[in-house]
């Protein structure tokens, strides 16, 4: 099956009170343990790209990686540049193959994010691509840019008609107290909810996006912790709040940390349990299967995707 867009996926799952993962890539292993767990649990999926993981790991390959997987799985799979933060990237990433890419003009005055993103609009509803906005600004680390909790600001539901209606597009993260990174909370974990309801009211039917939403999963903490690492007081969002969110208005989820939490803990485990072994091989095996295991969790648990197809 070739790559899709995220147009059906988020019909349906607004309908059936779930959400798609979209899942953060940028090597070989990840790419297949994600892969081969939406596919053990037949649910739809969206691979998506950072400016950061473009550059590690190079355009072309990750496109043929993913072709790959569509190969391999015959999975409806929307490819996604994550986070962009610029036309030229956005239509780069366009003309390069993508299905589905992100304007991120959070940081931008409402006026100047409208006429970036419906720029982006324009060039990729030409080209059949779907094109995700943000109004409001996650804290937490993308890439090099560090957003401050004081600089965070939630999506303001009254801006929202407006900015759908100018700028076109097919979906929007919003703010509501979830943030990029495993340092989520400094004290009990809220979600502005009543936000994501108003949201949801003034733009019925319309797919809202999740950023920073993984769970920081205690077990990959202690192992991280356990094997030499030092991550104490990382805290994420808890699952019951992400699948609530996700049996609202919410279609997609972002999920990167937790994947990048279970690698790592893999690998310290296995490296320390064997410090003989110097086959990358049989440290990244582990890993790979460690990210099939988590995004079945994810799948089955959080996103309620599962037998979707
Ligand atoms: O929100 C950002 C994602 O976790 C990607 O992170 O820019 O370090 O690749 P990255
Ligand atoms: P996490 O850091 O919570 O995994 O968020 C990932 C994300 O929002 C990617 O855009
Ligand atoms: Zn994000």
């Amino acid at each position: 099956m070739p790559l899709v867009t995220t147009k059906k996926m988020f019909k349906d799952a607004y309908a059936g009170g779930y959400a798609i993962g979209a899942f953060n890539v940028n090597n070989m292993e990840i790419i297949q343990g994600i892969t081969e767990a939406a596919a053990e649990e037949k649910a739809p999926l969206i691979l998506q790209v950072s400016a950061g993981a473009r550059k590690y790991a190079n355009h072309t390959y990750l496109v043929k990686l993913v072709e790959a997987a569509l190969e391999e799985t015959d999975l409806p799979i929307a490819l996604h540049l994550d986070h962009g933060d610029s036309f030229e990237l956005c239509k780069s990433c366009i003309d390069g193959g993508f299905t589905s890419v992100m304007i991120d003009g959070s940081h931008l005055s409402f006026d100047e994010n409208i006429e970036l993103t419906r720029r982006v609009v324009d060039y990729a509803h030409e080209r059949d691509v779907v094109v995700e906005g943000e109004l409001g600004r996650l804290a937490g680390v993308e890439d090099d840019v560090n957003v401050t909790a004081e600089d965070a600001s939630y999506t303001r539901p009254d801006e929202v008609e407006e900015f759908v209606t100018r700028t076109g597009v097919d979906s929007l993260a919003i703010a509501i107290g979830t943030s990029h990174g495993a340092f989520k909370f400094k004290g009990e974990p809220t979600l502005r909810f009543d936000i994501l309801e108003e949201i949801e009211r003034r733009l019925p039917g319309f797919p809202i996006v999740l950023h920073g939403a993984s769970s920081v999963i205690p077990e990959y903490v202690e192992m991280i912790n356990q094997y030499g690492g030092r991550m104490a007081g990382a805290q994420g969002v808890p699952e019951d709040m992400l699948r609530r969110a996700a049996s609202m208005a919410v279609c997609k989820i972002n999920i990167d940390s937790d994947l990048r939490l279970a690698m790592t803990g893999t690998i310290r485990k296995s490296l320390a349990e064997d410090p003989e072994n110097f086959d990358p091989r049989k440290y990244l095996a582990p890993a790979r299967d460690a990210i099939r295991d988590i995004v079945r969790h994810k799948i089955i648990n959080v996103l309620g995707c599962d037998n979707k197809l």
